[in-house]
């Protein structure tokens, strides 16, 4: 019940920012929505749900769940009044049977190569595909497929083997205490339970449809079809030992944005987990996927000429460890500035976040100068170097990564986990800090988080073009562009720690010149 009041009370507070707002994006015909659903306002939603282990993979399908990657997808027709009723009705037309959302690892599905039927990690990369055909919508200049929620666990078994090095294989080793592992086991993808949307209310206008789940196999939490357990799980879910996700969509027939209510609780067992809402490539790789993915971007948007538009209220932190990303941004290229190609050794996976919890701190010191860019380049062009400690902004650093494949990286520096993607990475981590401010980004820790819900407006083309990222001396600068655009928490190694949020209104526009002339 208490989810239902929530989402319904932001769904007025939403139609009326929105209103508010709207010359900025749409009386400006300059910029068009690089995505597929503008401001997510598609009444015929489009929503699939993937679920990756510590280096993206699936490595083990979980029984009776099939591979993951499931989706939510329909169209909504009108139908005749009915009996009672002074309004035409509504009827929801899904496109995705059950059968197609249960496929697992040996399962043959419309496409499926058949090197990949017997592979789990190939087998989910195509069944993303074979979803993404039922559910694509056509467009102009390209057609799109869905918003995809995401889930990975940070568990790593070191004696497995499982995880490349920088995208080379490794043969067993550990233990190794970065990585949380209890045992055999212990990289398992989570239960995944379904309830497709549907109509609700007394005029049947309001759709919601939701996926929740554990990583915790031991526990049954069935859904059976009704809402009640979950709406039980979301209000407590610390209540309980057991890891938890949910995501709850919700939108009222013809008005405003679908609300996307998001719940994460860790466990001793699965103290480190990731839920993120994307909006990623709809070909080509998208942000440490370095299979053929789908999603929303009919357009990449490129650096310096995109903004983001997205409402966020954080209802509850996660806890001092969660990293809660006011945009996720991820790209790919190589050290020489060539594009990827999905040659794991040389492709790099390149991440800036904005880290909006006020419980993290700077990394990057003075004294901690492994922690920070080489430099920081103002709004202005100005550049100055990390050891200028007067003008240097150390406080807008959480952590600097360099690429483990980085022949050239200045020192000292840190190189980044080498084992959580498919192939080497590089992230950098930044705070609310007045240097961001020009670029529309929290300037003052503890803007946009809990009681302050916000609609924010950001320039993250500016921003992604002003980041330090590595490149080998002397190559052509590489034209950035974001296959995936995300926003969510990751909860860092911290067990029982609970995280809860709504996301709406997301938007990605870019000029019209550029988008036609690509
Ligand atoms: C779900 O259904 C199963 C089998 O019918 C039953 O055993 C279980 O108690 C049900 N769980 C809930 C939470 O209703
Ligand atoms: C996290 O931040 C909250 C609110 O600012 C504060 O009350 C709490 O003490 C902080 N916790 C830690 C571990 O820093
Ligand atoms: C650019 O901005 C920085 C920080 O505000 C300032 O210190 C610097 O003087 C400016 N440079 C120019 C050329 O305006
Ligand atoms: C700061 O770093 C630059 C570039 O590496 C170097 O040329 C310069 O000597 C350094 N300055 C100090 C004071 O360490």
């Amino acid at each position: 019940m208490e989810t239902m009041t929530k989402s319904s009370s932001i769904l007025i507070l939403h139609a009326l920012v929105f209103s508010l707002l709207l010359p900025f994006s749409l009386a400006n015909d300059e910029y068009i929505s690089a995505v597929g659903d503008p401001g997510m306002q598609r009444d015929g939603l489009r929503v699939a749900i993937e679920s990756w282990n510590q280096c993206n993979e699936v490595g083990v399908e979980t029984p009776t769940m099939g591979s993951p990657r499931a989706a939510d997808c329909f169209d909504v027709h009108h139908a005749p009044p009915r009996a009672g009723m002074q309004q035409d009705g509504h009827r929801l037309v899904h496109r995705v049977r059950e059968r197609d959302n249960k496929l697992g690892v040996g399962s043959p599905f419309r496409g499926v190569k058949l090197g990949s039927l017997y592979d789990v990690d190939r087998y989910a990369a195509e069944k993303e595909l074979y979803l993404g055909s039922l559910c694509q919508v056509n467009d102009s200049p390209k057609p799109w497929q869905f918003w995809m929620i995401m889930l990975k666990s940070g568990n790593m078994d070191t004696h497995a083997s499982m995880c490349p090095e920088n995208g080379k294989k490794v043969g067993p080793f550990g233990p190794d205490s970065r990585f949380p592992c209890f045992g055999k086991g212990c990289m398992n993808q989570p239960l995944i339970y379904h309830t497709y949307t549907s109509l609700h209310g007394d005029e049947k206008k309001t759709m919601r449809g939701s996926y929740f789940g554990t990583w915790d196999l031991g526990y049954s939490i069935s859904n059976n079809g009704s809402r009640n357990l979950m709406a039980k799980l979301d209000e407590e879910p610390e209540k309980n030992e057991f890891s938890y996700y949910s995501v709850t969509w919700e939108k009222e027939v013809g008005k405003g944005s679908w609300v996307f209510h998001h719940v994460l609780k860790t466990s001793a067992k699965y103290p480190w987990l990731m839920l993120y809402l994307r909006s990623d490539a709809t070909t080509g790789f998208s942000g440490g996927y370095h299979y053929q993915t789908r999603g929303m971007l009919k357009i990449i948007p490129e650096s310096p000429d995109f903004k983001v538009r997205v409402t966020l209220e954080v209802i509850k932190g996660g806890g001092p460890s969660s990293q809660f990303y006011l945009l996720d941004m991820g790209s790919c290229w190589k050290n020489n500035g060539k594009p990827c190609d999905g040659d794991v050794t040389t492709d790099v996976t390149r991440y800036s976040e904005m880290i909006i919890n006020p419980n993290t701190t700077a990394w990057c010191q003075p004294d901690a100068l492994h922690n920070c860019p080489p430099y920081h380049t103002f709004a202005n062009g100005t550049r100055v170097h990390r050891n200028n400690t007067a003008q240097f902004p150390y406080a807008a650093y959480h952590m600097y990564c360099a690429p483990g494949t980085g022949k050239y990286v200045e020192m000292p520096s840190n190189i980044c986990d080498p084992y959580s993607n498919p192939q080497p990475q590089e992230i950098l981590q930044i705070l609310p800090h007045p240097v961001w401010g020009e670029y529309g980004y929290p300037t003052k820790q503890g803007e946009g988080w809990i009681g302050d819900p916000r609609t924010w407006e950001l320039d993250v083309g500016g921003i992604s073009h002003s980041l330090h990222f590595y490149q080998d001396p002397g190559t052509q600068p590489i034209k950035r562009k974001w296959m995936s655009i995300d926003l969510g928490t990751e909860i860092y190694k911290d067990p029982n720690a609970v995280a809860e949020w709504y996301v709406s209104d997301f938007d990605i526009i870019v000029p019209k010149k550029k988008a036609s002339s690509d």
